[in-house]
């Protein structure tokens, strides 16, 4: 198995970095990165975007204006994150807006953050626009293959990944009902791991995840009373903006 294989296999809870360690430095930012890093927990999760000329770049929102200065720059609202080749979104920003503020803070490229964070760390990308062979072919490029896990909202990209890549550690992510069917549609679709909304999620649940042979991780727990239920009760994987204090809970219990 690939290093990623065994670290998702393993029994202890995995603590998850939610766009870096966002409780500290702007999300999906170097500088979070970084944060996320210094704490070495198990995986740090990003959020990737194609810009306009097709390279993957490192972003939650569809839009600029909440984590980046675009309007103020560009006059422009609303503008999206796939109008703007790379370059033109490396002019911006993607730090001033946090408190405290972070100059200099850019939006990386999905190969600047992977140079990043795989130097000590492991990624766990989450593919929001993009077709899955540019990021597989990127991830041979760089080697990564067994050392990252992809996850995603849309399981036909996460079924595309795994006919391209059927060694890569994928991730199947919702919310709502965790019914069988969609149990077992993630695992056609190729996942090792489900994950889920943390209040969508209890011990039946987690128990119907694991009886399909699949681990289970919540998003986004930042309340330790919520993530010492969810321990209790099963859960394999913690996303969370603050992992040191998520690393702190698991070393009380
Ligand atoms: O890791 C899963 C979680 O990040 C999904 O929600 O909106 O934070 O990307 P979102
Ligand atoms: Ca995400």
């Amino acid at each position: 198995p690939s290093k990623a294989a065994e670290l998702v296999a393993t029994k202890r809870v995995l603590i998850i970095a939610h766009r870096g360690a966002s409780a500290h430095a702007p999300e999906n930012t170097i500088p979070a990165f970084e944060a996320a890093l210094k704490t070495k927990c198990d995986l740090i999760e990003l959020d990737y975007y194609h810009s306009k000329d097709s390279v993957p770049v490192v972003f939650h929102d569809k839009v600029l204006d909440r984590t980046s200065n675009s309007v103020a720059k560009l006059g422009i609202a609303k503008i999206g994150i796939g109008d703007l080749t790379a370059k033109e979104l490396q002019t911006l920003e993607a730090g001033q807006w946090f408190k405290p503020p972070f100059p200099g803070a850019k939006i990386p490229t999905l190969v600047e953050a992977l140079d990043v964070i795989q130097n000590g760390g492991k990624t766990l990308i989450e593919r929001k626009g993009g077709d899955a062979a540019t990021v597989v072919k990127l991830l041979d490029e760089k080697q990564l293959r067994g050392n990252v896990v992809v996850q995603a909202f849309d399981w036909k990209y996460i079924a595309e990944c795994h006919k391209l890549a059927p060694d890569l550690v994928l991730g199947c992510l919702g919310s709502e009902e965790l019914s069988a069917k969609r149990i077992a549609a993630a695992k056609a679709a190729g996942a090792t791991a489900i994950g889920w909304r943390h209040g969508d999620l209890n011990e039946a649940g987690i128990a119907s995840v694991h009886a399909a042979g699949l681990k289970c991780w919540a998003y986004t727990v930042n309340d330790r009373r919520r993530a010492k239920y969810l321990i209790e009760a099963g859960i394999d994987g913690l996303i969370t903006d603050d992992p040191a204090n998520m690393q702190g809970l698991l070393e009380l219990l």
